[in-house]
Formats: C-alpha cells, structure tokens, sequence
C-alpha cells in the first residue's frame, strides 16, 4: 500500500522534474540583446538577424524573443542551411514594421525571408507593412517597384505559425514555396478591399500544408493554391473583402506540376469577388487539378461562389485557339449555400480540349435577391444529388 502511494506522488514530481530541466535547456535569445530597438525607428534587422544566427548554432531547442514595442525591419533574410539548432521558436510580442517609404524595400523580393529552415515556429506578433503609398501609386498607373511579397519560406520543413497578425502588405502577405509539413493557426490577414495583389496566403511547390481558423481579408485572393501543391487542408477560414479562395492560375506552362488532393472544410465567403474557384489558362499545358473538396462554405453577397474558368486569358496576352491543357477531375461541392450578389451563381466554364470530369455537386444551395439562383455549364461533366439549386447541367 505504501509503495503504491510513493508511487503516485514521486511519479508525477519527477515528471515535474523533467518538465522545468527541458525548460531551463530551451535557450532564450531577446533581440534586444543583439541591438534591436522598440522605438520604430531604428533599422533592428541586423540585430534581428544576429539573435538568429546565436539560435541556430544552438545546440538545444532556441527561442527568439521579440518583446512588447515596435520594430522597423529593412530586408531581414533568416538561412537555416548551416543551423545547428534543431527546433526555433520565434515568439514575437511586439510589432514588426516595414519601411513606410516603398523604394527601400519594393525592388526587392521579399520582406522577411526564411530559407532552408526546419523546425520553425513562429508564435504571435503582428507585421506591418505599410504598403498604401505602393498601392496609391499602382492605382494612379504610375511607374511603381513591383513590391514585395512579406512573409515568405523557401524550401523549409516543419513549420508551424500561430496567432500571426500580417496585415497592409504591398503584395502578397504570406508565401510558402517548395515547403513541406507547414501548420497555420489562427491567423489574421488584412489589406482593404482596393489593395492591388495583396494576397492572403500563397501556396507554391508545397505539400501537407494545414491552414486552421484563420482569417483573411485582401484586395487580391484570401488564399492561392499555384502550381505543384498536392495534401492542402483548410478548415474555419473566413474571407472577404478579397477574391476568395482560389486554385490558380494554373497552366501558363506547357510543363507544370499539378495540384493534387485539397479539402476546404468550412468556410466563410463575405462580399468577396469569388468563393471557391478554379482558374487556368487557355493555354496549352500538361497539369492538372484533382481530388478536391469543398465542403460547409457559406456565401454572403458573393459575385461567382462557385466557378471554374478554363479561359483565362485577360490583357492581350497569348493564348492559341485549343484551350486550357489543365485537366480538372473530381471535384466535389458539398453543402454549399448562401446568396449570390449576381445572377449566375455556379459556372463552369471548361476547355473545350480538356472538359472537367467528375465534378460532384452534393448538396448546392444559392440564391440570388431571394429567388433561385442561375448555373450554367460548358464542357462540364459529372452528377449532382442532393438538394441542387439551381438544378444542375453538367454531363453525366
Ligand atoms: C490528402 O491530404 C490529407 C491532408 O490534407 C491527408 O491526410 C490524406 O491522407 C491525403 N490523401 C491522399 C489520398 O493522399
């Protein structure tokens, strides 16, 4: 009996025990420490940059501390090729600005970069990007930089962001590209409605990416899923004002990696240009689009909730005569209801070389000012059942 009590108390000390050492082994790195100031002034990227490279070289698991104040970061470039360490955490109280003068920046590819890392997680924080004096002068047709995407990770594995703030972004806010096992959590995107290209989120080159409870409101796509993304999950997203979520352009390319297995599980459409889309370009090509789900999505005022355009081909450019080369196969909608702010609410519009296959509609219910909304279907091929309104016309 007294060893059985022993037991049940020194266990869960001891546990105790192993807990606090693993804690006191995590290496803490403040920036302040490496020269960072609060102020919003001073450039605290090379600072930023030396907490990193202390980080990496440790041994045990490293956490970057960022505390409460703002930070002006020029371009801050983090490499994780040579690090030692093997899981970072960058735990981010405090406000990283952009300059607010887009010359500095807006030639340059990207804002803050991750490169080859492993075992990154990024947790809380807000980015600024200050990009409203690039998008006024985008808007009044001047000659403008490009501008640079915000936020971006190339060929990283097992990164994890939680409860970032990313909003004003003078393109796109937040950029995956050749990375693998990447899990974002209730993050916050927002850039106002007019903004130009300031996507949400942009998916390249990447697998098992997990987006979770987030939401995200732009002038461009909520969420781009581009060329060679295959094991996507997207659930509890909300989106608007933006143009939706959307899975292309695809196919400018004759040679281009598919898109390949995607879920988006409930999800909300406020306002937005387009719910769930996908969008390639009458142009020959050899990829795909294949195994998608779309599931629990409600439409508030949307313009197209559900289309897919196969000829895309806006401003003048090339496209010959035989359509998209993209081949788009099972794609399901289900349970998908909600108002249409236009007359036609679901569209498929298909390469007439390459017409969809297997698109499965279970359960579509839209309207349009409090009548039935409208479908119409070319080139489009699969089975509907379930409640369908409007009725479906695709080609068994
Ligand atoms: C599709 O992707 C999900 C993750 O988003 C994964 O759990 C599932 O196994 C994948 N399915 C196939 C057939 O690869």
């Amino acid at each position: 009996m007294m060893r059985k009590i022993n037991f049940f108390i020194l266990f869960p000390l001891f546990i105790m025990l192993l807990f606090s050492l693993s804690i006191a082994a995590d290496s803490m790195y403040n920036v302040l420490n490496y020269g960072a100031k609060s102020d919003g002034k001073f450039d605290s990227s090379k600072a930023f940059i030396s907490a990193w490279t202390a980080a990496c070289a440790s041994t045990s698991p490293a956490t970057i501390y960022v505390p409460k104040g703002t930070y002006l970061l020029g371009n801050a470039y983090f490499n994780g090729q040579t690090c030692k360490c093997n899981a970072i955490t960058i735990h981010i109280e405090g406000t990283l600005v952009a300059p607010s003068d887009y010359n500095v920046i807006g030639k340059s590819g990207n804002w803050i970069k991750f490169e080859r890392v492993t075992r990154v997680s990024i947790v809380g924080g807000t980015l600024d990007g200050q990009g409203s004096g690039l998008w006024a002068c985008k808007n009044s047709g001047k000659g403008c930089p490009k501008g640079t995407t915000y936020h971006a990770f190339y060929n990283s594995n097992n990164v994890a962001i939680s409860g970032l703030t990313s909003q004003d972004s003078q393109m796109f806010h937040i950029l995956f590209d050749g990375c693998n096992n990447v899990k974002l959590q209730g993050v916050k995107v927002s850039a106002p409605g007019n903004s130009p290209n300031t996507d949400g989120i942009h998916l390249q080159s990447s697998s098992d990416v997990t987006i979770l409870n987030s939401q995200i409101g732009t002038g461009d796509d909520c969420i781009s899923i581009g060329r060679g993304n295959s094991n996507l999950w997207l659930e509890n997203i909300a989106c608007g004002p933006g143009h939706g979520i959307s899975i292309g352009s695809l196919g400018w390319d004759m040679q281009e990696p598919g898109v390949d297995n995607v879920t988006v599980k409930t999800a909300t459409f406020t306002g937005t240009q387009n719910g769930v889309r996908v969008k390639t370009w009458a142009r020959p090509s050899n990829g795909f689009i294949r195994n998608i789900l779309f599931q629990h999505v409600v439409m508030n005022n949307v313009e197209n909730p559900i289309i897919i355009d196969q000829n895309y081909c806006p401003n003048h450019e090339i496209c010959p005569e035989q359509g998209s080369g993209i081949k788009v196969s099972d794609i399901t909608y289900q349970d998908i209801h909600g108002t249409s702010a236009t007359q036609v609410a679901v569209k498929f519009d298909c390469s007439k070389t390459n017409p969809c296959e297997g698109i499965n509609l279970l359960g579509v219910k839209l309207s349009y000012k409090d009548q039935p909304a409208e479908i119409s279907c070319v080139n489009a091929g699969g089975k509907a059942s379930g409640l369908q309104q409007p009725t479906s016309c695709l080609q068994i």
